[in-house]
């Protein structure tokens, strides 16, 4: 019989910065995915790979004054080796610079075209030559470019459109027909409001850079990178080719992971391309949360101070990375990375809880049965717990795995760690040891703290691929008894197994030594900044009665933009500071420092959206880097903030 299939994929990332956390993040949580499903017996198509073609990549090779194809391959390289280094099983990589990707891609253009999908028409708008830009009259800044703050002139440009409006019925009854489409529940809101307001046709084509897939009939014409990237899901599996044997076995994906950010891309553009060319659409988008940046180690590429995988891969091992992705956030929703979240989660969850469990079992059936635990065992009422938390483990996995809640399924594998650490204050092995009588109950208790970390390590292993054989390795367990079936049975550890003490799987960290160490080696762009934190406090008299007269020119110079609060914190080295998390509409989650701790608590804001100045040079205050500052008035002794509740987050304000 065929073996049941299931493709699933991550976004294809642009090489434009070195893989960061973030990337891993999805990539990890993928790979889990895969390795489960592969575990469960399912023939497994995982696939990822890189965005290599836009203005952005273009511009930046320039400033290298290498190729774009040079600066993608060194960056690629980047991606690569640290997929390997965090056990990436991914079966296939894509490049959308790879020739049968460029192939693919120009089929499926004039494929679009020759069924009227596509058209020739006139993209408007005020252009910008240096830049060689267009915007919208919103986007002019004063009536100026936005970006360099030059004349604009009305220009037109030839370009290819798709009729993506003609879609937004069928889209609608799509998420209505299956409403798993999209995933988490709370993201197809979204989705649907965005269709309400109305589907304009979509510009696929550019004449003003060169680096992408040209249109084949039209080569003044590259794609648009995201018509570029979206069908890299297909061509990877030979759609385009003469081979579609991949892609009749494959195709419909199972599921695409995908940041947030990018679910309108996945859900909207995506199946409206697929249906525009007849083809079956993807079973499931899942748009994961984001890792927000706490406690001084603040990271974006843009910013260009990342939290280094390697760096983190090499403190900490890589099973210690993996975990604390898949466990720390629920998948779907944003979280903090914190290296103390970090540290502190390797402490308690993985050297506490796991390691000790592992090291105080071998260590006692090497001190009491050097190494092999007798046949003859006593059992006790007091072991139906275990054995029955330990075989109903899978079937708890599985169903949290189903749903991609790799947390939930983590902690109940902790939750029979747990119960196992406590089986052994319970029987108190010690006691037994010392009573020659008591020997079979000994054999018993060290053969039930086995089978349950027999258990534990096979359904640990899709998450923490490397931590697995190490346990299995100290218990002496054959391939046969770490078969996934055998997870869910109890009795499977064979009477010869030898067990032995192996080396500490997780030594305890000096949070405090450590966080320390960690922070000299981020560097740190706003030392000037310190200075500047100092807050010195106002002397009365010195405010000014009042400011001088401004033009509207001075006026523009300031960016307001209305931005939802998605985390605030207070800061723990300034009573008067909350640390706010926003999303402004840009995709990268911006860090603001504001003094308003006095007024209000951190719940009072989450949720709701405000003003943020977003062009404000960022400064360090008290080991926060603040971008920007948010809009509040003085009211009396009170500070009360304006909020923006009714305004989507991104609008600008002038
Ligand atoms: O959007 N937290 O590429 P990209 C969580 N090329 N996930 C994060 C993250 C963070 N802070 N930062 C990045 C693109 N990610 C397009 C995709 S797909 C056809 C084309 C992850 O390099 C997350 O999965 O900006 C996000 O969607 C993805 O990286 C974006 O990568
Ligand atoms: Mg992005």
């Amino acid at each position: 019989m065929e073996k049941k299939t299931f493709y699933i994929t991550t976004p294809i990332y642009y090489p434009s910065g070195n893989a960061h956390i973030g990337h891993s993040y999805c990539t990890v949580a993928s790979d889990a995915i895969a390795r489960y499903k592969r575990m469960q017996g399912l023939d497994v198509m995982f696939l990822t790979g890189t965005d290599e073609h836009g203005l952005k990549i273009e511009q930046k090779a320039e400033a290298e004054g290498v190729t774009p194809k040079e600066y993608v391959d060194k960056i690629v390289l980047n991606f690569k080796n640290l997929w390997k280094l965090l056990n990436i099983s991914n079966d296939r990589f894509i490049r959308t610079t790879d020739e049968y990707h460029v192939k693919g891609i120009q089929k499926i253009f004039r494929e679009l075209y020759d069924r009227g999908e596509i058209y020739k028409g006139k993209y408007e708008g005020w252009y910008c030559t240096p830049c060689e830009s267009f915007w919208t009259e919103t986007q002019l800044k004063d009536g100026k470019c936005p970006d360099c703050g030059r004349e604009v002139k009305w220009a037109e440009e030839e370009a290819y459109f798709f009729r993506l409006s003609k879609y937004g019925d069928r889209l609608l009854k799509l998420y209505e027909e299956h409403p798993e489409f999209i995933q988490p529940e709370s993201r197809k809101n979204e989705m649907i409001n965005f269709i309400k307001q109305g589907l304009g046709d979509l510009c696929v084509s550019r004449t003003s850079f060169t680096w992408g897939v040209p249109v084949d009939f039209d080569p003044k014409h590259v794609v648009y990178v995201w018509i570029d990237a979206l069908p890299n899901y297909i061509t990877a599996l030979g759609y385009g080719s003469s081979d579609l044997s991949d892609y009749n076995k494959y195709w419909p994906a199972d599921v695409h992971f995908v940041g947030k950010e990018i679910v309108r891309f996945h859900t909207i553009i995506w199946p409206a391309i697929l249906m525009a060319l007849d083809l079956p659409l993807p079973k499931q988008v899942y748009g994961h949360g984001w890792l927000l940046f706490g406690d001084g180690t603040k990271m974006s590429k843009s910013k260009g101070n990342v939290v280094d995988p390697y760096v983190l891969c090499q403190r900490y091992g890589v099973d210690a990375i993996r975990y604390f992705l898949l466990r720390e956030i629920p998948f779907g929703s944003d979280g903090l990375f914190t290296n103390e979240a970090l540290i502190n989660r390797i402490n308690s969850d993985l050297a506490n809880d796991l390691g000790n469990l592992v090291s105080r079992t071998t260590a006692m059936v090497q001190k009491y049965f050097g190494g092999v635990i007798p046949e003859e065992k006593e059992a006790d009422p007091l072991d139906q717990e275990l054995i029955q938390m330990a075989c109903s483990l899978k079937e708890k996995c599985d169903k949290a795995i189903d749903g991609y809640q790799f947390s939930t399924a983590l902690s109940e594998i902790w939750k029979l760690v747990s119960r196992s650490n406590k089986y052994i204050d319970e029987t108190m092995p010690w006691a037994l040891g010392k009573d020659e009588t008591k020997r079979a109950r000994l054999a018993a208790v060290m053969y039930n703290l086995c089978e349950s970390l027999r258990i534990v390590s096979i359904l640990l292993a899709p998450f923490m691929p490397d931590t697995s054989p190490r346990i299995q390795a100290q218990l002496g367990l054959s391939p046969e008894e770490c078969t996934y079936a055998s997870s869910a049975s109890w009795g499977v550890l064979s009477a010869q197994a030898v067990i032995s003490k192996g080396e500490t799987l997780f030594p305890r960290i000096d949070v405090d030594k450590e966080i320390e160490a960690l922070n000299a080696l981020i560097p740190n762009p706003a030392a000037q900044g310190k200075a500047a934190s100092k807050e010195e406090p106002k002397k009365e008299g010195e405010k000014p009665q009042g400011l001088a007269m401004i033009g509207i020119d001075d006026f523009a110079k300031v960016e307001l933009r209305v931005a939802k609060v998605v985390h605030c914190e207070p800061v723990k080295r300034a009573k008067k500071l909350l640390k706010l998390t926003l999303d402004d509409g840009s995709g990268t989650p911006r860090t603001v420092a504001s003094g308003i701790a006095k007024w209000y608590a951190p719940e009072d804001l989450i949720g709701h959206s405000v003003i943020v100045v977003a062009n404000l040079k960022p400064a360090m205050l008290c080991g926060v880097e603040s971008q920007g500052m948010i809009l509040a008035a003085d009211v009396g002794e009170d500070a009360r903030v304006i909020f923006a509740d009714n305004i989507p987050a991104g609008s600008k304000i002038r």
